[in-house]
């Protein structure tokens, strides 16, 4: 099968990427620096460039980018670049979109959340044969939001009672690949990782890891948001899908 990744330079982009062409497909990436990518084309979502040259052939979509690091372009990059490259899609006849978006989205008033949704309605509008497959937040992620809260030396504020359950990217490049080389399904049951954690023991795990010491303290941050990941409506139990805990994720990157 021939398939167009876009985000394919991404976390879980590159690993889609992998895996497929491991299995013996074409996957093309779609980048706005393609330079260094094999099978790549330079396009950009936010402007329409380089779409059509970049769905020319393709059998099947995966759609994994996401402007995650400039909110500023998230409308165009998420919203209306999405809408682009549906309509792109079904003019050039392509059998299956797969997006990827977020675990418990309408649970939590949190601005990219929202344009999660607003891209997923596009993609359920049905323009061109869909699958929607929703992850909890990726193992990497967690570093990150830590690392946006540990910006101050010796210490580390965050709020302890928020709930996640984080996941490895591989195992959902995994499942994403078994998606889109199957038939267009709709909406899939969520895929979570394999323990529902608070953000105090993941930040624990975290500091271990990287023998790192920081005096933890707890963080109340005033919005409706923060309550609602605290309540786990980021989390889905029910879908304990991912093998790879955070602490195996973290002994794996940090170990000597
Ligand atoms: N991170 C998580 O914890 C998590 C959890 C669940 C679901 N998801 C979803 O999974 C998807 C991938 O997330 P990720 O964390 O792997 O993303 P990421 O590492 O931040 O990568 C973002 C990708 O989007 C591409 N991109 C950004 N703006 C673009 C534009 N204007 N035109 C074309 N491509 C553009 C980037 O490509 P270039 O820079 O090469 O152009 C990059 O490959 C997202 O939809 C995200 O919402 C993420």
């Amino acid at each position: 099968m021939n398939v167009l990744v876009t985000g394919g330079t991404g976390t879980l982009g590159r690993d889609v990427v992998m895996l497929l062409r491991q299995s013996g497909h074409r996957a093309r990436i779609l980048s706005r620096e393609p330079r260094g990518h094999v099978d790549a084309v330079q396009g950009d979502l936010k402007t329409g460039a380089g779409l059509p040259k970049a769905l020319a052939g393709m059998d099947a979509i995966v759609h994994a980018a996401s402007a995650t690091r400039e909110p500023m372009a998230l409308r165009a990059t998420d919203v209306r670049g999405t809408r682009r490259l549906l309509e792109l899609a079904r003019d050039a006849n392509i059998g299956h979109f797969v997006y990827i978006s977020i675990v418990g989205i309408e649970g939590v008033a949190y601005p990219y959340y929202r344009i999660k949704i607003a891209a997923e309605t596009l993609v359920r509008e049905g323009m061109v044969p869909w699958s929607i497959l929703r992850a909890t937040q990726f193992h990497s992620f967690m570093e990150l939001t830590l690392r946006a809260f540990a910006r101050l030396p010796g210490m580390l504020a965050i709020p302890f009672g928020w709930q996640f359950q984080p996941v490895e990217s591989r195992e959902v490049a995994r499942r994403v690949v078994d998606i889109v080389l199957d038939k267009p399904a709709g909406m899939l049951p969520d895929f979570g990782g394999p323990q529902v954690l608070d953000f105090r023991s993941i930040a624990e795990s975290w500091l271990a890891a990287r023998k790192e010491r920081r005096r933890l303290m707890n963080l109340w941050l005033p919005f409706k948001a923060s309550r609602q990941v605290a309540e786990g409506r980021l989390t889905c139990p029910e879908h304990k899908d991912g093998l790879v805990t955070f602490d195996q994720y973290l002994a794996e990157k940090y170990a000597l």
